[in-house]
């Protein structure tokens, strides 16, 4: 008798959405891809020349396994300067490989088996196999158009039982480009405070807000001590090859994750810390051409949705749009493969980041302004056909 080869969680995996979809779409030829949850931009010049230098100079070691000091006084000079939160580089700043590894070092330094944390539903999809894979059990907290796809108090409440350990928010968010105000986080923080949970605050896209300013959750009142800040250079910078990102907390949870970081990464590559110092350091020119320039693409596409007759809420962070397709009759998989098989757009069903994407459609428009022009050529031809075929 043959013992199972595979881990059983593992084996129990579902493959990512975003995966089968991208496979279908290289099925189809001269596709204008809405897809891809990365920035068009390359990295800034800039960033590439100081890495060259850096190599010429032969500085290709292993660094601390927390990260380059270099980079981690960056880090938390930064956090101070946007939003006068406090992290000491010496022991609360870790560098990660993205805010991927900074996910995976959480929760497994903060999970026991089975403890439950709360995830917005949809969000981005490796939320709920992260928690998995840690032990834990992900429990989706639904959001709601009507609620501009915030997470709500009351909701989150409902899913609280004695095995809620933490809570995992990320805004502006992944599909859907909702942002929460700083009153809203106020409600989420005052739960965390009720419940003594930990807050796990993934603000990946923190840089691409289009109104207001982003709230930093560790700088609510009382927050700093439950919560791990996640954030990294692959968005706002144009940097999602490099896999920089960091986790900022309080001591003892840092010294924790880097523990497991040092048996299972050692250090984030030194090229890419060099290139993520560098970024911080005199990159703000670079965040706010390519932010200037999503912001136009953002009005574009959702003035253009809202044309060929789909409702589309608007987004006020993030780059992406979340149009509903639920008016055509249409599930939200038929209607991408769809639009992929006859139109040869791609844009990724909603369902894949969530039951409550269901009826959904994510498009980025981290793509140029003429991919987004014809784009909208051909959604609205197909949205007409299907008002045909009714
Ligand atoms: C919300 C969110 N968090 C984390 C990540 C992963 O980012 P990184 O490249 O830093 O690993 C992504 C990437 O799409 C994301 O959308």
């Amino acid at each position: 008798m043959t013992r199972p080869r595979l881990n059983q969680e593992v084996a129990q995996l579902p493959p990512s959405g975003i995966r089968e979809f991208f496979d279908l779409v290289t099925t189809v030829e001269n596709v204008i891809s809405l897809g891809v949850g990365e920035p068009d931009f390359a990295t800034p010049w800039h960033v590439c020349d100081e890495v060259y230098d850096s190599l010429r100079h032969g500085f290709t070691s292993y660094t601390s396994n927390l990260g380059m000091i270099e980079l981690r006084r960056e880090i938390s000079g930064l956090l101070r300067r946007l939003y006068g939160v406090e992290y000491n580089p010496e022991k609360e700043v870790l560098v990660t490989v993205g805010v991927s590894q900074g996910l995976d070092l959480t929760l497994r330094t903060i999970l026991n088996r089975g403890d439950e944390v709360i995830i917005p539903d949809p969000c981005f999809v490796a939320y709920g196999p992260c928690v998995k894979l840690a032990g834990g059990v992900p429990v989706p907290a639904p959001m709601r158009e009507e609620d501009q796809f915030k997470l709500r108090p009351e909701i989150v409440r409902s899913k609280i039982t004695a095995r809620t350990r933490a809570l995992l928010i990320g805004f502006p968010n992944n599909p859907t480009g909702s942002v929460m105000t700083r009153e809203e986080l106020l409600a989420l923080a005052e739960i965390a405070e009720e419940h003594d949970l930990l807050v796990i605050s993934d603000e990946i896209y923190d840089r691409l807000t289009y109104a207001g300013s982003h709230r930093c959750f560790a700088g609510l009142p009382g927050m700093w001590e439950r919560t791990v800040l996640l954030n990294g250079l692959s968005k706002a910078y144009a940097m999602t090859g490099w896999r920089i990102g960091y986790a900022c907390a309080p001591p003892d949870i840092i010294n924790s994750m880097m523990c497991i970081h040092s048996y299972t990464m050692m250090s984030a590559p030194t090229p890419s810390q060099v290139a993520a110092t560098e970024a911080i350091r005199a990159g703000e020119p670079d965040v706010q051409r390519m932010k200037a320039e999503y912001d136009q693409r953002r009005r574009l596409l959702v003035k253009g949705l809202r044309e060929t007759g789909l409702s589309c809420f608007e987004p006020l962070g993030a780059f992406y749009v979340f149009p509903s397709v639920r008016g055509t009759g249409l599930d939200c998989d038929t209607f991408a493969r769809r639009l992929l098989q006859e139109e040869r757009v791609a844009a990724v069903p909603g369902r894949v980041f969530g039951e409550a994407g269901e009826g959904y459609l994510r498009a980025t428009y981290a793509t140029s302004m003429a991919n987004l022009k014809e784009a909208l050529v051909r959604i609205e031809r197909f949205v007409r056909s299907l008002e045909r075929q009714r």
